[in-house]
């Protein structure tokens, strides 16, 4: 639905109009975008003229803190004017469908929209209903592509990769509720692509078989996978998509990165979490807050993958 999301330009491949899914771009449009967050990164706080003038809508029709205000800061630091749209409080409550909605903002002139919405295919629906960029910042189970960008980036730069992005040799643990996870599923997404190996890791019922599709493996036994791992994602169980574990308890005595989970991973390996955390369930506050957590340098890469993206996406439109 909407256009392709990428295209060749004079031979060399570059991001068009939207960032739907990873699974459209290739390893070299992944490449692109973390070479460009990767300098941000560096400089946090730079401000940038790119996209003065340029307004962007957020559209979060979920509940976020950390992918809305990221987002906001990006748009900020390129010099984009942002307005935030919320199902509450619009005319969502009334009826109007999404791409009426996208519809709507687009005819007020604004020139790109992040949108998050609780069902699958949401962001395409946009993509298909508006002619301006459009990133999809999280649709129901399918796909948050800059999230799986900024893990990326993180264990790129963990690993000494930034100069290429090149990450075959690196395990990469992807930890608890992978069936209702969008971010496994962009996560498994950008780390295949880079060449990592990606390993999920949960009950049966949270990280099924099926998963061996998107090309990783698949165990149910954390304790034996973890001496072969360079990085380990933990996932929050999504009750709200409708998660099933039996007692929290058991759920954490098999799947928790606790302590003595964390000693048997590889040595310098590093715990990743995308937030909201439940401490006390899928990590413990000891390893969240220990010298080998990299979940709030995950936020700071948050704002330069996001910055990335909307520069690619808007700068030349
Ligand atoms: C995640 C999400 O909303 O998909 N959070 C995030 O964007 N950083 C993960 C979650 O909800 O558990």
């Amino acid at each position: 639905m909407g256009s392709t999301p990428v295209s060749t330009v004079a031979g060399r491949a570059s991001i068009d109009r939207c960032l739907l899914d990873l699974d459209r771009l290739d390893p070299e449009h992944i490449r692109q975008i973390l070479q460009g967050a990767a300098a941000h990164f560096e400089s946090p706080g730079a401000r940038h003229e790119t996209l003065r003038g340029r307004t962007i809508a957020n559209l979060f029709f979920e509940d976020s803190t950390r992918t809305r205000v990221s987002f906001t800061i990006a748009a900020h630091r390129l010099g984009a004017d942002v307005v935030d749209l919320s199902s509450k409080g619009s005319s969502v409550t009334k009826g109007e469908t999404i791409a009426d909605t996208a519809r709507t903002v687009e005819a007020m002139g604004v020139d790109g929209i992040v949108v998050r919405h609780h069902a699958a295919g949401a962001a395409d629906v946009v993509a298909g209903a508006v002619q301006c960029a459009v990133i999809n910042a999280g649709d129901g189970r399918h796909a948050h592509p800059t999230q799986g960008l900024l893990d990326a980036l993180v264990i790129a730069r963990e690993f000494n990769r930034i100069a290429d992005f090149d990450l075959r040799g690196l395990k990469v643990g992807i930890v608890g509720d992978l069936a209702h996870s969008r971010v496994a599923r962009s996560d498994i997404g950008a780390l295949t692509k880079l060449g990592a190996s990606v390993v999920c890791i949960g009950p049966p019922g949270l990280a099924p078989q099926a998963l061996k599709t998107l090309g990783c493996e698949v165990t149910h036994d954390f304790d034996a996978a973890l001496p072969s791992l360079d990085a380990v994602q933990m996932l929050r169980v999504q009750l709200e998509r409708g998660a099933r574990v039996g007692s929290t308890r058991e759920y954490a005595s098999q799947f928790q990165m606790n302590e003595r989970r964390m000693r048997l991973m590889k040595r310098g390996g590093v715990i990743l979490h995308p937030g909201p955390m439940n401490r006390g369930v899928e990590i413990t506050s000891e390893v969240a807050d220990g010298k080998q957590s990299r979940i709030f340098l995950q936020v700071r890469a948050g704002v330069a993958v996001r910055m990335s993206c909307l520069e690619l996406l808007m700068s030349s439109r």
